[in-house]
């Protein structure tokens, strides 16, 4: 499976956040985009999401072209979207909250089978199956927005700035179950962080998205050593 944005440009009002972005995810193949405030990164999920509309250029997962289709049609399409501040019903419990993001699986097996699956990847979402999800601490609410969407099974997950507001051992520990969930499996991501070292460090390839604009593409450890990246998004 191949997801990628072909000059795909995006305006609110008439200002134009994305101007013609082109970016790649095979399945298996984790990428990161990375950019300060402002940048575009949410926009450029939302689009692909067909959340905002495109208002040009395309999305192509397995080279048709998808950026017509409504929000719920891309679900169904394998594409599964972690958004920014997580976002997981604060009132229901853990399990509800997985059973929400399964709402197109009907069949009970497949059910199990992806509780189970979520479950083994993160244990912490088992053990407080029935708490309110508003009472769980930030790592687990960004757990259990990351399991929600998995409960689907899907082909691409776009996960948007999962290390936000959380302290770095929980990141670490988030992003070590992401890395490994890539290698063990078909699904691809598209990391979108302003969290650039920890982005680059697991992931295979990496964008630089500035002001709407895509400025740099590279393999991951390359754009670590660049001297721009280290001095815009690194720190030194
Ligand atoms: N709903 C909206 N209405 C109008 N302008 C918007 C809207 N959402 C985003 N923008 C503008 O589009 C540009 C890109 O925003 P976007 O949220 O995609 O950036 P981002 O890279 O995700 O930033 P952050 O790191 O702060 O989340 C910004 O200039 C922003 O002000
Ligand atoms: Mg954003």
């Amino acid at each position: 499976m191949k997801l990628a944005v072909e000059q795909l440009a995006a305006s609110y009002g008439n200002i134009e956040a994305l101007h013609g972005i082109s970016l790649s995810c095979e399945g298996g193949e984790m990428v990161a985009v990375i950019g300060s405030n402002g940048a575009g990164k949410s926009t450029a999920l939302n689009c692909i999401c067909g959340v905002v509309p495109a208002s040009g250029g395309e999305v192509l997962l397995d080279g048709r072209d998808i950026s017509d289709e409504p929000p719920h049609k891309i679900a169904a399409m394998g594409i599964a979207q972690v958004p920014e501040g997580r976002r997981v019903f604060p009132r229901l419990t853990v399990l509800e909250n997985l059973e929400m993001g399964a709402y197109i699986v009907r069949d009970k097996n497949l059910f199990a089978e992806r509780l189970e699956f979520v479950h083994a990847l993160f244990p912490r979402l088992a053990e407080r199956s029935r708490q309110n999800a508003g009472d769980l601490s930030g790592g687990e609410q960004q757990m259990l927005a990351i399991g929600r969407a998995l409960m689907r099974n899907p082909k691409f997950l776009l996960l948007d700035e999962p290390s936000l507001g959380l302290a770095p051992v929980v990141v670490e520990s988030i992003f070590d179950i992401i890395a490994d969930l890539v290698r063990s499996s078909e699904v691809g991501i598209i990391l979108v962080e302003q969290n650039a070292a920890i982005a680059l460090s697991i992931a295979s390839r990496g964008y630089v998205l500035e002001n709407g604009r895509i400025t740099l593409e590279a393999p991951a450890q390359e754009l670590l050593r660049d001297d721009k990246v280290k001095a815009a998004y690194i720190g030194g």
